[in-house]
């Protein structure tokens, strides 16, 4: 278990770590309205795409409880709404929707037939989800094992970590067990313009739990694949396609074309809540447009000339050819992925699991 959580739940009250502080300052924030908590997902104080899902399941049951409806299907009502803001909070990351849709399934349940049995089943879900997470993230980092070679250096994009997921992470996961397992592993960390969740959040994260780590700029993973050998790259994911299509941070696209051109492995962590067989590529994955603040100051500086256009895409889709491997906590997926998916999502082992990609 790491030494902070970036979600909770307490008697009723939802606590998130603000991790818009982070590092400078480790702050919690306490919830006791889902439409804060929405705000919150937008605000990015809580963010990746598996804590997002956790703290929308926490915001229906926030909404649950505090409700002064008094019949069931006025309840019932609420939360509809409830989960209508809660899901627009950010549009990428399938993991809101698929928190939610859980929640509404256990809900559905006919033997719910009182306002406190309903309360008691949101939350109760909610802390499926929450507990889930972490046995999810731990299973990913146990399927990547065998790729990671005794002595590795990787480059890692974003923060996948303990912040980024209910607790320990998904690629940053990968790379916690490899640490845990012995091998003697270094992460070059992509600062992850421009909310530099690899500078601050992932170099945090990685200072604490010992792992050796350098900070270097997005545009500086080509050189080092270049002028150093790097055994691979591993990003997590925010919704991958029936096709693998993999929709993550902007800059995943970038590192993928470079690893490629590199022939260096590109891995993708992805628990089976950010898969979306919904979407048979990554052409329809919604991409969220952020405010152009993001890009035109650095804290409070702008950095940018007054009234310039700016484009601020929050995620890109990397397309399936550029991908090595999709490692979940079902089993890993090779190419075609189509296919080794479907398998996944139908609770079988891909046939083609223990072929290593070489
Ligand atoms: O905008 P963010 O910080 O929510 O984006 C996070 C990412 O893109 C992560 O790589 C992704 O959610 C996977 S987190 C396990």
């Amino acid at each position: 278990m790491t030494a902070y959580r970036s979600i909770e739940w307490r008697q009723g009250v939802l606590r998130l770590l603000d991790q818009r502080l982070l590092p400078q300052q480790t702050e919690y924030l306490d919830f006791i309205h889902y439409q804060e908590v929405a705000i919150a997902i937008q605000d990015m104080v809580i963010r990746g795409a598996p804590a997002i899902g956790a703290a929308a399941a926490y915001g229906l049951a926030l909404a649950a409880i505090h409700s002064d409806a008094k019949d069931l299907s006025t309840l019932r009502g609420e939360l509809e709404t409830a989960a209508g803001i809660l899901q627009a909070a950010r549009p990428t990351a399938v993991n809101l929707v698929w928190a939610i849709k859980r929640v509404f399934d256990r809900l559905s349940d006919p033997k719910l037939v009182t306002i406190p049995m309903l309360q008691e089943a949101t939350i109760s879900e909610a802390n499926k989800i929450a507990e889930e997470d972490i046995w999810v993230c731990k299973q990913i980092g146990l399927n990547a094992l065998p790729f990671v070679p005794p002595v590795a250096t990787v480059i890692h994009h974003c923060n996948t970590g303990s912040l980024a997921t209910v607790d320990y992470g998904t690629a940053l996961g990968i790379i916690r067990t490899a640490h845990e397992h012995g091998r003697k592993i270094e992460v070059l960390v992509d600062e992850t313009r421009p909310r530099l969740q690899g500078a601050r959040l992932t170099a945090w994260e990685l200072s604490q739990l010992g792992i050796p780590h350098t900070v270097i700029v997005d545009g500086a993973s080509g050189h080092f694949m270049r002028t150093r050998h790097i055994d691979f790259c591993v990003v997590g994911c925010d919704r991958v396609a029936a096709n693998g299509d993999t929709a993550n941070k902007i800059g995943t696209y970038n590192l993928a074309i470079v690893a490629h051109a590199h022939g260096v492995p590109f891995y993708v962590a992805a628990p089976t809540s950010t898969i979306d067989m919904t979407q048979e590529n990554g052409d329809t994955i919604p991409i969220e447009e952020r405010p152009s603040a993001e890009v035109e100051m650095i804290g409070d500086h702008q950095i940018t000339p007054t009234g310039v256009r700016v484009a601020n895409p929050a995620f890109d889709v990397t397309p399936a050819k550029f991908i090595t491997a999709i490692i979940t906590e079902k089993g890993v997926a090779f190419p075609p992925f189509s296919q080794s998916l479907a398998e996944i999502m139908k609770g079988s082992s891909p046939k083609n699991q223990s072929s290593h990609p070489g």
